[in-house]
């Protein structure tokens, strides 16, 4: 059976962990690619003088041309700019829009048949950019955010708790911006809902650290944002993908009336599997928690309106 094959665009501080942790997981040959010359062949040379280390015999390519994205299974665009202290998402809009058309054109020259799996922010905008360029269908076109949200949320719990991040469920959804919507009433601690362990004010308190954590970052790092967590969150929808899991993770789709949504990508609880978008789960939701999720996506809509007044699209 020949590997899959996992290209990546940008290969960034997001980019080169997440190829990073695929070749550690040997999830499939990889290819990196970038702007910048010399910078993704050294990171893949790199990484391939770890195969020994790690132990892993992959193909590990570093380009700065499309041409061996060739046939890829799977691509994961990170290409474009972070944010800086004081800058939000939204601010990357133009820049990043541009070069995420660009990029995805050139993607699925190469690799009609791909999944694609957006990272670069404003990431909801960029996914719709990705998925209007390509002319995938919307089951090919996906963007990471939910599962870096939730790990957030997730890690905040259990410091609070003192209990093991592994004992935690937690669905954060909506769009990938400071409207996110994180269910409190969907999220456990071993089955139990944390409304049931914790006061809501504290519970508030959680959520608020959880919209403002990729802020915490950017605060703390001064020249970029946060890398390892959302190369992790990426990986994870990779793996879940490659290997037909079907696990259920919040990723940005597109709603197509789910949850009294149309034609808006947004986080949603979806089944991740070989065809990627394999369903999405319509939880319950209670009028409050739908309020803001409908708030979440008409924010979305409003981005995506900029990208036409731009002439991007
Ligand atoms: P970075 O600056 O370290 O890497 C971006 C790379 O993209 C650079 O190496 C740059 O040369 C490359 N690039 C720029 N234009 C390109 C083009 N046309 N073709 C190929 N490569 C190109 O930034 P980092 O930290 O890796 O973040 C990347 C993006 O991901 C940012 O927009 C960031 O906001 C976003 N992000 C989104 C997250 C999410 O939850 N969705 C989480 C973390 C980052
Ligand atoms: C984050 O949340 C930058 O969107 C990225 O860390």
């Amino acid at each position: 059976m020949s590997r899959a094959k996992i290209s990546i665009i940008g290969a960034g501080n997001v980019g080169a962990s997440v190829a990073f942790k695929l070749a550690e997981l040997e999830l499939g040959d990889i290819v990196l690619v970038d702007i910048i010359e010399g910078m993704p062949q050294g990171k893949a040379l790199d990484l391939l003088e770890m195969g020994p280390i790690s132990g892993y015999d992959l193909k590990i390519v570093g380009t700065n041309s499309y041409d061996e994205t060739e046939g890829s299974d799977i691509v994961v665009i990170t290409s474009g700019i972070p944010r800086k202290p004081g800058m939000s998402r939204d601010d990357l809009l133009s820049t990043n829009a541009k070069i995420v058309k660009e990029v995805t054109e050139r993607v699925v020259a190469k690799s009609p048949d791909s999944i694609l799996i957006l990272v670069t922010n404003p990431l909801d905008a960029m996914v719709y950019v990705a998925y209007k360029v390509s002319g995938f269908p919307k089951e090919r076109v996906m963007g990471m955010a939910g599962v870096l949200d939730s790990a957030r949320f997730r890690t905040f719990i259990a410091m609070e708790l003192g209990v093991s991040v592994e004992n935690i469920h937690a669905f954060v959804l909506g769009g990938h911006g400071d409207d996110m919507v994180p269910l409190a009433r969907y999220t456990t601690v071993a089955g139990v809902p944390i409304t049931e362990l914790l006061p809501k004010e504290k519970i508030d308190a959680l959520i608020q650290r959880t919209r403002d954590g990729g802020a915490e970052i950017v605060k703390l790092l001064k020249t970029g944002s946060a890398f390892y967590a959302p190369a992790a969150s990426t990986v994870e929808m990779v793996e879940s993908i490659l290997k037909d899991k079907k696990k259920i993770l919040p990723c940005c789709v597109l709603a197509n009336g789910e949850f009294g949504i149309k034609d808006t990508f947004v986080g949603l609880p979806v089944k991740l599997g070989r065809k990627g978008v394999e369903g999405i789960f319509e939880i319950k939701l209670t009028p409050e928690e739908l309020d803001a999720l409908h708030s979440s996506a008409n924010h979305v809509r409003e981005l995506c309106k900029r990208v036409h007044e731009l002439g991007v699209l």
